[in-house]
């Protein structure tokens, strides 16, 4: 059977300074993520055929480098735009727009940052590319948070109120493999 294989991007300078958003580089760590994915991915796909899939992100570029597969980049798998508040803190979004920060709180699915995205928004960017995905063999996304959140619970079938707060740890390759009725999972993760 084809699996769907999904990793967030090597931890970014931005991770590492609290910032959403952004087109930054890989930190140190996220560099070694990079370097050690190579040997994880072949292990599970063995001799069989893989494509990887990227945003057109420097993080997921990089993260994806030393992949001995095709690549393919995706405008439609960048990060969710968080308009006037990319490349912010949490904590600044909340000091300078409050209300914005409560309505995001209250129905985070649905919130739509000004001059950007909400995930409902991603979902339906994302259409095109699940239903590629349903055609393909094996694919790799190296893609970002938000974004694998949505892919996540299309896989899963969960619902939308809870898909914003899916768990995508960084370091860890998640493994899904489309069986007749839902998926089975297995997940791995590195030590870095
Ligand atoms: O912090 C990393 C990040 O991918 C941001 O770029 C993005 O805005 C955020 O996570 C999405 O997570 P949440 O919707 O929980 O803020």
């Amino acid at each position: 059977p084809r699996s769907i294989y999904l990793s967030r991007h090597g931890e970014s300078q931005y991770n590492v300074e609290g910032k959403i958003g952004g087109d930054s580089l890989l930190s140190p760590r996220g560099m070694q993520y990079a370097k050690a994915l190579p040997a994880l991915v072949t292990e599970s796909v063995g001799d069989q055929t893989l494509t990887v899939w990227t945003s057109t992100l420097k993080r997921t570029i990089q993260t994806a480098q030393y992949l001995p597969y095709t690549k393919l980049t995706w405008k439609s798998l960048d990060e969710l735009d968080a308009g006037v508040c990319d490349g912010m803190t949490y904590e600044e979004i909340e000091k300078q727009y409050p209300d914005d920060f409560a309505n995001r709180d209250d129905d985070k699915f649905n919130y739509r940052y000004r001059g950007g995205e909400s995930y409902r928004d991603v979902v339906i960017r994302l259409e095109p590319v699940i239903m590629e995905l349903e055609r393909q063999e094996n694919i790799l996304i190296v893609g970002h948070q938000a974004i694998l959140r949505c892919l996540y619970a299309y896989f899963h079938s969960f619902p939308q109120a809870d898909l914003p707060y899916i768990k995508i740890p960084l370091h860890t390759v998640i493994k899904l493999t489309p069986r007749a009725y839902g998926c089975d999972e297995a997940r791995f993760a590195l030590p870095i």
